[in-house]
């Protein structure tokens, strides 16, 4: 299990994230939402230790979080890979030994063709390197993984088969999620709990029918209802 204990963090001797603590559990998806600069992402690089916490703590199974090994899907797909490199080759990086029926199972799974892999990341679509780049994230079987706006890139059509994708395989893998995401719809219909920052501070965390229907806080209900007039929750409230 995750746990995020009191945690702030300092960036340029500004408080970008303020006593903030929550929990996530393996199997289950946790949803951060909350406006741009409220340090979404500085909560994912801090549990991944690429920026240290000025105070309080963060652990997996109450050991430092770095050593289970957790995997990162990054916002930007193509650019998330080595452009001189194969797919192929950037996939296998962080694998020790290959299990050829692994990666022939999760490609099924992600609905990538086995000899997309051997292309450039410039030579696919986004679509396509972004469902590489949720490849790259599960091939070692990581028990967290971290999603910066993984659906940001995509159509709607793509958006919702790559939603679908990356819940079919948290069932069959039974990893801890934690989706950093601009889409309320996405979030409730993904995710077991919603989690509101708002200038650094944890504002409220619901589960996300809850949410939909009543948040916590009257900056959870601004979006929720932003989210509404968008038409972006009509499908799950
Ligand atoms: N390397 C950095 N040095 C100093 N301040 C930073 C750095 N990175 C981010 N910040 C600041 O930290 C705050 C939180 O930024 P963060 O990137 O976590 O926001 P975010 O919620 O991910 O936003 P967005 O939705 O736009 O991606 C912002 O005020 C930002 O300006
Ligand atoms: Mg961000």
């Amino acid at each position: 299990m995750l746990k995020v204990d009191q945690v702030c963090v300092r960036r340029s001797s500004v408080v970008t994230l303020k006593d903030v603590s929550l929990s996530l559990a393996s199997g289950r998806t946790l949803a951060v939402v909350g406006e741009s600069g409220a340090g979404k992402s500085t909560l994912i690089n801090a549990i991944l230790g690429l920026v240290p916490c000025a105070t309080g703590q963060m652990t997996w199974d109450a050991k430092p979080v770095r050593n289970c090994r957790p995997a990162l899907v990054m916002q930007e797909p193509r650019s998330a890979f080595n452009p001189r490199m194969s797919l192929r080759h950037s996939v296998m990086e962080p694998v020790r030994a290959l299990h050829e029926d692994r990666l022939a199972r999760l490609c099924s799974g992600l609905e990538i063709a086995p000899d997309l892999l051997d292309r450039r990341p410039t030579e696919v679509s986004i679509g396509q390197a972004q469902r590489v780049g949720i490849l790259r994230a599960l091939i070692a079987a990581p028990p967290l993984v971290l999603f910066d706006e993984p659906l940001s890139a995509l159509d709607a059509v793509t958006q919702k088969h790559t939603a679908r994708l990356i819940a079919q395989m948290q069932r069959e893998e039974g990893f801890a999620a934690l989706i950093v995401t601009h889409d309320l719809g996405y979030a409730a219909a993904f995710a077991d709990d919603i989690a509101v920052l708002r200038a650094g501070r944890l504002e409220e965390i619901t589960p996300a029918r809850a949410f939909v229907h009543a948040p916590q806080t009257a900056y959870g209900q601004t979006l929720r209802d932003a989210a509404f007039a968008l038409g972006a929750l009509e499908r799950v409230a």
